[in-house]
């Protein structure tokens, strides 16, 4: 038993002092220092409390490794058996966003926005996983849900007609008995949904908070190391569009995958945002079901189709990337010009500044005559755009309102405008074409003097246009 000495340790982030503070010294969270007069042991994130939890479930810790030379390393590993293959269309999409496959005893982090259909899609990763089609026939995974009852995931499998019988549900919380459970059934694949519900006992603070999210990573992550068997936890992003308990989860984890779509559209988004085991360039498109999530193999013709639905919107609509850290988003910007309009300009997501000096320069250098209309601007789904990237894009959506030319479908611009109506480069050139590329973009009109970014992409089907000014743009658009 330890000294019993009193401690204070914030309740959100673990941050423990000698003395009580009214805010933490460390997350700032106000009143959250609690008193703790027990054995050390009980509080410091630590790992005594670590060493306890994997000494009650995993075989005894073999003798202390020593360095190993890289040659027999190598040989250690069978190259074909690196990876394990996920089966079907669904299967591939995920699994090239994977890097290629499942990784045996990777910690895959995937995040995404309350309903976007992450338990959607992690049901059916573990479906095809215990199928195991390309793995020598059908074995266990286990699904265990801190936000659903077995019921509940019971009737979305049965609406998704998934009929496996190697897959398993558990309701839990109790990482302990989570991991308790794991060791009767011989998993093939283990799901956490999610990880802001599950709790460690002996760690401080509530589920959800960051010394438990951390703390219960790193618990499944040596899990996942010790067994071999790839885990796959659930992550909700917060309202800042972190994953909630935060990076900390990113730096713990081998892969981080992010989940997107629009409310409105039922098109959905896998992104990979880090992967130890493979590129972070892929992106898989899916799209929501009756029946769950399909792979959309030919992405150019889902964006066709929406597009021609609303057709009458075309005229004034153009596509630019912009990245948000490392992931580039693809929005649409939408002009309406109106010829002796009382109001002159109204700018909505693009800085009001920027759009006048674009506008200035179409009138100057393009030779449209904007001086006689109203100018609207405005970014769909209110995001906003701070990037000059986005110029090309703007420029392009005023042309095509102004001259009441549709842009034709599946063109994007990516650009900033100068002065002199020069298009210039912007940074992570490659990152954007790329997403444009993945997308199935017919089109893509960049600077010239970004052309050389391209030497190390694969473009597919997307025909890449360089220019130099708005009005070479111009006349190769419109
Ligand atoms: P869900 O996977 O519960 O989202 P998350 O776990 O990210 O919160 O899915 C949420 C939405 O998906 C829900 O609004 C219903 C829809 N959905 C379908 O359209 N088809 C389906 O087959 C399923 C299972 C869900
Ligand atoms: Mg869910």
């Amino acid at each position: 038993k330890g000294k019993s000495k009193t401690v204070w340790v914030c309740s959100d982030c673990g941050y423990d002092d000698g003395q009580w503070w009214g805010i933490c010294k460390q997350c700032n969270g106000v009143n959250t220092m609690k008193r703790f007069s027990e054995g050390v042991e009980h509080f410091t994130s630590g790992f005594e409390v670590l060493e306890n939890v994997t000494r009650s479930w995993l075989p005894h810790q073999s003798v202390r490794a020593m360095p190993t030379k890289l040659t027999d390393v190598n040989k250690g590993i069978n190259q074909s058996n690196w990876r394990i293959p996920l089966s079907g269309l669904f299967g591939a999409e995920v699994g090239r966003v994977l890097g290629g496959g499942l990784v045996p005893g990777c910690l895959v982090l995937i995040g995404g926005d309350p309903g976007v259909g992450k338990s959607t899609l992690l049901l059916q990763i573990a479906a095809i996983v215990a199928e195991g089609c390309d793995m020598g026939g059908p074995a266990p995974v286990l699904y265990v849900s801190g936000e659903e009852s077995i019921e509940q995931i019971g009737n979305r499998a049965d609406r998704m007609r998934i009929g496996t019988d190697e897959l398993f549900l558990y309701a839990s919380t109790d990482v302990e008995d989570i991991l308790e459970k794991t060791q009767t059934l011989s998993l093939r694949a283990l799901v956490i949904d999610s990880i802001q519900t599950v709790y460690l006992r002996g760690v401080t603070g509530s589920a959800g908070g960051l010394s438990q999210v951390k703390e219960c990573t790193e618990v499944l992550l040596r899990f996942a190391k010790k067994t071999n068997i790839p885990v796959f936890l659930i992550g909700h992003v917060t309202k800042s569009g972190e994953i909630a308990g935060p990076r900390v989860l990113e730096h713990i984890v081998d892969v981080v995958l992010y989940m997107e779509g629009e409310k409105c559209s039922s098109h959905r988004l896998l992104r990979s945002v880090k992967n130890r085991f493979g590129s972070t360039d892929e992106l898989g498109v899916f799209e929501m079901s009756q029946s769950g999530l399909q792979a959309v193999s030919n992405p150019s013709e889902m964006f066709l189709s929406e597009q021609q639905s609303d057709s009458e919107f075309l005229a004034g609509l153009a596509v630019t990337v912009i990245m948000d850290g490392s992931r580039a988003f693809l929005i649409e910007i939408q002009a309406l010009c109106v010829a002796g309009s009382s109001v002159s300009r109204q700018v909505n997501g693009v800085q009001a500044g920027r759009a006048e000096m674009i506008i200035s320069v179409l009138i100057k250098q393009a030779g449209l005559k904007l001086q006689e209309n109203g100018v609207f601007l405005n970014v769909v789904s209110g995001v906003s755009l701070s990037e000059t990237a986005g110029d090309l894009a703007v420029a392009a959506a005023i042309c095509s309102s102004f001259l009441e030319f549709p842009l034709p479908v599946g063109i994007a611009f990516i650009g900033e405008i100068g002065l002199g109506g020069e298009i210039r480069t912007v940074p992570r050139m490659d990152k954007r074409i790329n997403t444009v590329v993945k997308l199935g973009y017919k089109k893509c009109i960049i600077p010239k003097s970004a052309e050389t970014s391209l030497s190390a992409l694969d473009l597919g089907d997307t025909e890449i246009v360089a220019c130099r000014n708005l009005k070479e743009m111009i006349n190769i658009v419109f």
